[in-house]
């Protein structure tokens, strides 16, 4: 059985996103890295937020940006959102609305034995305070952005446990991993 995982690239500020979701900053920082490597490997599925689908899809995005981690990873995608559209013709890509813990046993039973990446901060923070995520790969980025959107804003009533598990560097980022504990 998988497991759900949030990976995300961080400024060190604590942003995933710059003012109007600016995302440029993340290639500066995209050199190999094994940890991402791995990701991409045992990742069987997708569930992500509405806006970080829309960002993707941005007109003034690169094609490959179009795609999880820019085509390097194929399989089921899910996308929650109250709003499906009406033009997305890739077979891959399915929308979900409704509770948080239905999609990710929609995503877990999709990849097949394999892991569900979440992506999307506000996605994350519902499935974390749902109990549902596991573990979090956080890509520390030597920058500070300043404004933007933040990785946790408000994630639960009660706090939530974390267990350091990994601390690696690859070329300017600092790969830092937790298990979720409750
Ligand atoms: N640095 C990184 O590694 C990284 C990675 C990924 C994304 N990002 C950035 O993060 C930003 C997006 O993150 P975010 O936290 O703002 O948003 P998000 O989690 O991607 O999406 C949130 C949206 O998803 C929909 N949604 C969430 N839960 C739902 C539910 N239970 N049922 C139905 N719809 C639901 C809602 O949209 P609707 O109500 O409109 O449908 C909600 O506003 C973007 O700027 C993106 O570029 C950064």
């Amino acid at each position: 059985m998988g497991y759900v995982l949030w990976h995300v690239m961080m400024s060190l500020d604590g942003f995933i996103a710059g003012p109007d979701d600016a995302m440029d900053w993340v290639l500066g920082y995209a050199s190999p890295n094994p940890a991402v490597d791995e990701v991409i490997e045992t990742t069987g599925s997708v569930l992500a937020g509405r806006r970080s689908y829309d960002v993707g899809r941005r007109p003034s995005q690169r094609p490959e940006a179009r795609k999880v981690f820019g085509g390097a990873w194929s399989g089921p995608e899910f996308v929650l959102t109250h709003r499906a559209p009406d033009d997305e013709d890739d077979p891959t890509i399915t929308f979900l609305a409704g509770d948080v813990r239905p999609a990710v046993a929609t995503a877990l039973e999709a990849a097949a034995g394999k892991n569900v990446l979440i992506i999307g901060a506000n996605l994350a923070q519902q499935c974390l305070g749902e109990g549902l995520v596991d573990e979090i790969l956080i890509h520390l980025a030597p920058l500070l952005l300043g404004d933007g959107v933040r990785l946790f804003d408000r994630v639960g009533a009660a706090p939530i446990h974390l267990e350091p598990t990994s601390v690696t560097q690859s070329g300017q980022v600092t790969n830092l991993r937790f298990h979720v504990v409750d």
